[in-house]
């Protein structure tokens, strides 16, 4: 059940406070339920724990493409640079969530892996907990690239570079 009724801010300010935590960009990719390789725009990822080495993401339940994170036992975080936005838009919009005309590679998992993202992190789900309308879903890494290149940044609904742009 919502709780919104009981605290004292509305939806909308809630969404544009978070806004305000500038974060990087990321795609999350597994092999998917049968139906191909799925990928999602996130800012949600963050890092858990050094040893052993685990990372987190959030899963929007409500999306159609949910079934495929939560029956997939593996994933790949792209960490997308700065000339990667029109793939962060791709992956972003609703039902857009194939790799139609998207060249990958993979790692160990067999999770699709995006060519130039500044870091990717191949994972073995570990755990997913409960997160009200999310799923917390945490993998561990077993194998990662890292890359020199500018970041693409999120900030109050836009996309952003480091400096002027
Ligand atoms: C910058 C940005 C960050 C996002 N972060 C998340 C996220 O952390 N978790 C998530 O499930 N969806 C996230 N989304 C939303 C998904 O990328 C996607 O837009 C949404 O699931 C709609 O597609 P669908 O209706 O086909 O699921 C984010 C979108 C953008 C643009």
């Amino acid at each position: 059940m919502s709780t919104t009724a009981q605290n004292r801010f509305v939806p909308a300010q809630y969404r544009e406070a978070l806004g305000r935590y500038a974060t990087g960009v990321a795609i999350v990719t597994c092999e998917g339920d049968g139906r191909g390789p799925v990928g999602v725009t996130v800012n949600s990822f963050t890092s858990l724990s050094i040893d052993p080495p685990l990372v987190l993401w959030c899963l929007d339940n409500r999306s159609d493409r949910a079934d495929a994170y939560l029956t997939s036992d593996a994933f790949a975080i792209n960490v997308l640079a700065r000339a990667q936005q029109a793939l962060s838009v791709r992956f972003s919009e609703t039902g857009q969530h194939d790799f139609d005309g998207i060249r990958y590679e993979t790692l160990a998992t067999n999770a699709p892996v995006l060519p130039g993202a500044l870091a990717v992190f191949d994972c073995r789900v570990e755990a997913r907990h409960d997160g009200g309308d999310h799923t917390i879903v945490v993998g561990r890494v077993v194998e990662l690239v890292s890359r020199d290149g500018e970041p693409l940044l999120f900030f109050r609904g836009r996309y952003r570079g480091i400096g002027r742009h």
